[in-house]
């Protein structure tokens, strides 16, 4: 366990008895929040590292809030006292659009949802995914045109929204792509606002300017939704994930309609936004690393011969990996996980009061100096095995860690190995000119701008 912060030892503050980490001695609505929040969480959790150390403390009104930086914190939370955690305050706006699905849902709720859905995650299933996904992506690159300037995660949205409805839901959405990627981009686009919205889950039912745009794009994708399962109800038979998820649904009441909808949008959200980020900041970064993007060139070019990937590729395609490992080092697609604490719990040195929330990051762990040395540096080469093995763990943790650790994340490396390694066996990507790029940190972190990219011929 870490000793004590950078800054040293916290004052007590509340109940005699707790032990705070050192912070903002004055609350951070009023101190702070406008100073940082509306503009980038990240750059909140950023200063107080720079300030405080390993480990921070904030208010937010009466909520004590604690940020950690630092693996052994981390791993205390999300394994060793996982039982003391839920997500609860922390996922309360994500539920507005997933309700009560695998990532926001707690104790037997999300137990029976997990071991209904780990058969479809399963390693033996997995290969089975890996030709719609190169079908799915050799269909892409066949629409391309040399000299094009394209939305390069628009394209990936699309593409990977293709490729989780064609695996785990074993339907053709192609003709509601479009219409489903917009709906995404609506609310994604209104999440910053909702955030800083009081009491937005109540409102949305009053429905002000802002948010009847959000119930609009909810609708949109509860109507491709519905008509998907609808579909599967008559047809069945497929042995994918939905049928799995409709096998264990106990009847079509009004509850168990809205629970299934509930679980299919949290897969097709989390299994698309995700991986369409990776690929779009990965896109991004071979485009500012001739050296790199060459390397992977060569090895796509020695390992596969002109033909297609397959699932049995995927081990020989060392570099792509690494590429993408590194990709999510700098541009983690889940920039920060929150817990909430059950009871009081010791965290090092410190006592910290039930209901606190723990918040941690994967963008400005995987920035410390301390854990990758030049980290702004982008360089595959920190992903060789050998150094994947001298790696302190939990100071890279893209899927999270411990219970909650992603499900889809073999799905994932898959996936993202195989659709870079057959768009890039054709073309090779470059950034438009003056073409602005930021990350904007929403409920995955997406590049505020979209990303322009200049299609070329290899
Ligand atoms: C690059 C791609 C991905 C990244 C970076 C990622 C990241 C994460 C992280 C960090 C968590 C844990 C959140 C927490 O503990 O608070 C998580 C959970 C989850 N992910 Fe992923 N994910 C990715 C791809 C996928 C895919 C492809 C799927 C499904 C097809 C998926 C489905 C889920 C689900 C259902 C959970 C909740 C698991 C649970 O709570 O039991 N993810 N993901």
């Amino acid at each position: 366990m870490a000793t004590a912060a950078r800054n040293g030892v916290g004052g007590s503050a509340g109940k005699p008895g707790y032990r705070f980490p050192p912070g903002f001695q004055r609350n951070l609505l009023w101190f702070a929040w406008r100073r940082f929040r509306p503009a980038n969480p990240i750059v909140l959790f950023q200063h107080l590292v720079e300030a405080y150390g390993d480990i921070a403390h904030y208010k937010i009104g009466w909520n004590h809030i604690v940020f950690l930086n630092h693996p052994d914190y981390i791993r205390e939370i999300l394994v060793v006292q996982n039982d003391n955690f839920v997500k609860e305050r922390t996922v309360r706006r994500s539920k507005m659009l997933l309700g009560e699905g695998m990532i926001t849902s707690e104790g037997a709720g999300h137990r029976t949802q997990r071991q209904v859905a780990q058969p479809a995650f399963h390693r033996q299933r997995i290969p089975e995914y890996a030709s719609l996904m190169v079908f799915e992506a050799a269909r892409m690159r066949e629409t391309w045109r040399a000299g094009e300037e394209r939305d390069i995660s628009r394209d990936m949205m699309h593409l990977t929204l293709n490729v989780v409805s064609q695996t785990l839901f074993a339907t053709d959405l192609r003709d509601e792509v479009d219409e489903l990627a917009d709906a995404i981009n609506r609310i994604m686009g209104l999440y910053n606002f909702l955030v800083m919205l009081p009491a937005a889950e109540w409102l949305v039912h009053v429905r002000p300017p802002g948010l009847a745009g959000f119930v609009r794009a909810r609708k949109r994708i509860d109507a491709v939704v519905y008509r998907m399962i609808e579909a599967h109800r008559r047809r069945g038979g497929s042995g994918s994930l939905l049928d799995m998820m409709l096998a264990a649904s106990p009847d079509q009441s009004a509850e168990s309609e809205q629970r299934l909808r509930d679980q299919v949008i949290t897969i097709f959200l989390a299994g698309s936004e995700t991986v369409a980020n990776a690929l779009a900041w990965t896109w991004y970064l071979l485009s500012q690393n001739p050296e790199c993007e060459k390397r992977l060139h060569g090895e796509i070019d020695r390992e596969l011969a002109g033909r297609l990937p397959t699932f049995d590729d995927i081990p020989r395609l060392r570099y792509a990996e690494m590429v993408l490992a590194e990709s999510m080092r700098l541009y983690p697609p889940a920039w920060a996980m929150g817990r909430c604490a059950l009871a009081d719990f010791q965290l090092g040195e410190f006592f910290l009061p039930a209901g606190t929330t723990v918040l941690m990051s994967q963008f400005v762990t995987h920035r410390d100096p301390r854990f990758f040395a030049d980290p702004l540096q982008f360089n595959p080469e920190r992903f060789t095995p050998e150094e994947k093995a001298r790696r302190v763990k939990f100071t890279y943790f893209p899927f999270g860690a411990g219970v909650r650790q992603c499900i889809g994340e073999s799905f994932a490396w898959m996936e993202s190995i195989l659709l870079l390694a057959t768009l890039a066996q054709k073309w090779k990507l470059s950034l438009v000119p003056g073409h602005r790029v930021e990350p904007e940190p929403l409920i995955t972190l997406r590049p505020k701008y979209g990303m322009k990219t200049m299609i070329e011929e290899r």
